[in-house]
């Protein structure tokens, strides 16, 4: 049966256009988008009308960066799939993009099977998966390959965390050697975590225990010599490169010098580094626990590089690197040992409204907004354009967005499955109104209508924004 749905009298806003236009919606996806005054708008009268008047019409967020239920630092991140995947439609996006992770002497395939159970049937949008590789093996290198031909075409390699996920430069070569052969995009967690578990190990020796040395230890110094190190490892490779979280103002600066030499290499950000510092990490009684990630919080300077980075494209994506921990019960782990609190913000639900407030502010265009949190993640990942726009063949991911309406964030009213906010009690311009997934009302006037199990897997294809 056919379904015809009409988004009529908003603003419809993409990475190139703002127009005040109707959008057509066939049987899931975008059939046409059509000026709202032109006789092809005003002939579309047999389709169910959605009102949009004063509202902006742009197309559902992408975040590709997210790690519901995942197991690190001795729990589980608190979100579920069925839980984030629900919270993130109440933001506004429609997409995430998980990582599956490779237990060390484990395949890439079963880590693949296990992310597939846990999300198959529990996801009220749409998602994908990257690759998580914590032991690169001969025998992984080929499964890449493999990988690739299933949806999953991009990898993440940590030079943090050793003994974990933690990869030597000889084990990161030879996965990018193997992605310039194959096509797939690495992902880099890029800090020096050899030298940072010495500070750590120091810090801890002599009482500096609080969540603030957190910040400390993981200097900004240690991210931009590992970003750079990864950016000569891709070099010599010829590899692209995708560094993730990217949080340090001398990090950007690694980035924006390769990207000046017409290098392929790209960078993401994330809200928590936009709009949080070291401030919250010092938070007394425990609070800063909240707010511990790595990369970790920077000082307040570090902010302007990173929105200038976002104005010039030397930083094309902001994801969430959603990853939320209870602080009752999981962030508690580290009181007395800032090492055990476990990393990580959760964040999904709140994306698509702080970068719309930073629109408000000033930092960024609303066209820019979208490229940054919809089509620049969406041609990153292979998903564009089906996802990451408003046009016709694309899926029917479509939000409505109120861009006058007032809020406070707070746990009280979140959606998330964790028990606090990081950012309680900030006040917010806009809000989402209605949720489309595919065609199908998800959100519905802020209220949920979706239900588990409508999303699906999305296998992607080779990134495109190398072209
Ligand atoms: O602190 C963070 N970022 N936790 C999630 C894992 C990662 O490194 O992305
Ligand atoms: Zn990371
Ligand atoms: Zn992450
Ligand atoms: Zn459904």
């Amino acid at each position: 049966m056919s379904s015809r749905k009409v988004i009529r009298g908003g603003l419809v806003i993409t990475a190139s256009d703002e127009v005040h236009a109707d959008v057509l919606i066939e049987d899931g996806r975008i059939a046409a988008v059509a000026a709202s005054d032109s006789s092809a708008a005003r002939a579309w009268t047999d389709a169910e009308a959605v009102d949009a008047t004063g509202k902006y019409v742009i197309p559902g967020g992408v975040d590709a960066h997210t790690h519901m239920e995942m197991p690190f630092g001795g729990t589980f991140a608190s979100d579920t799939f069925e839980t984030g995947t629900r919270a993130a439609a109440w933001g506004g996006t429609t997409t995430i993009v998980d990582f599956v992770v490779q237990t060390v002497g484990e395949s890439l395939r079963s880590g693949l099977d296990t992310w597939h159970g846990k999300a198959d049937g529990q996801c009220a949008i749409d998602y994908g998966f990257h690759m998580i590789m914590a032991d690169v093996t001969e025998s992984v290198l080929k499964e890449m390959d493999v990988l690739i031909e299933e949806g999953v075409t991009s990898f993440k390699l940590f030079m943090a965390y050793p003994g974990v996920f933690y990869s030597d430069d000889g084990r990161i070569l030879r996965a990018m050697q193997r992605a310039s052969g194959n096509g797939g995009l690495i992902m880099m967690h890029a800090e020096n975590g050899i030298a940072i578990d010495v500070l750590v190990q120091q810090a801890l020796a002599e009482g500096r225990t609080d969540p603030r040395y957190h910040g400390e230890v993981r200097h900004a110094l240690l991210e931009a010599e590992a970003t750079h190190r990864a950016i000569q490892l891709a070099r010599v490779a010829g590899a692209p490169l995708y560094v993730v979280h990217v949080s340090a103002e001398q990090a950007v600066a690694e980035l924006a010098a390769a990207r000046d030499k017409d290098l392929p290499v790209f960078g993401e950000t994330c809200p928590q580094y936009l709009f949080l510092s070291t401030d919250n990490l010092a938070e007394p009684d425990f609070e800063g626990a909240k707010y511990v990630c790595s990369t970790p919080l920077r000082p307040r300077e570090h902010q302007a590089a990173l929105w200038q980075a976002l104005r010039t494209n030397d930083l094309q994506v902001v994801s969430t690197d959603h990853c939320p921990f209870c602080f009752a019960g999981q962030k508690d782990m580290g009181r007395g040992d800032f090492s055990k609190i476990p990393n990580g913000l959760p964040g999904v639900e709140n994306r698509m409204d702080l970068l719309h407030q930073a629109v408000v502010d000033g930092h960024i265009s609303r066209r820019r907004w979208i490229e940054i949190a919809c089509a620049a993640p969406a041609r990153m990942f292979g998903l564009y354009p089906r996802k990451g726009t408003l046009a016709p063949g694309a899926d029917a991911d479509v939000v409505i967005y109120d861009p006058h309406a007032e809020q406070v964030v707070s746990a009280q009213t979140h959606h998330m499955n964790v028990d606090y906010s990081a950012y309680e009690g900030k006040r917010l311009t806009g809000r989402v109104h209605t949720v489309l997934s595919r065609g199908v009302t998800v959100i519905d006037d802020g209220a949920y209508v979706g239900h588990a199990g409508h999303g699906q897997y999305v296998p992607r294809g080779l990134s495109s924004y190398l072209a």
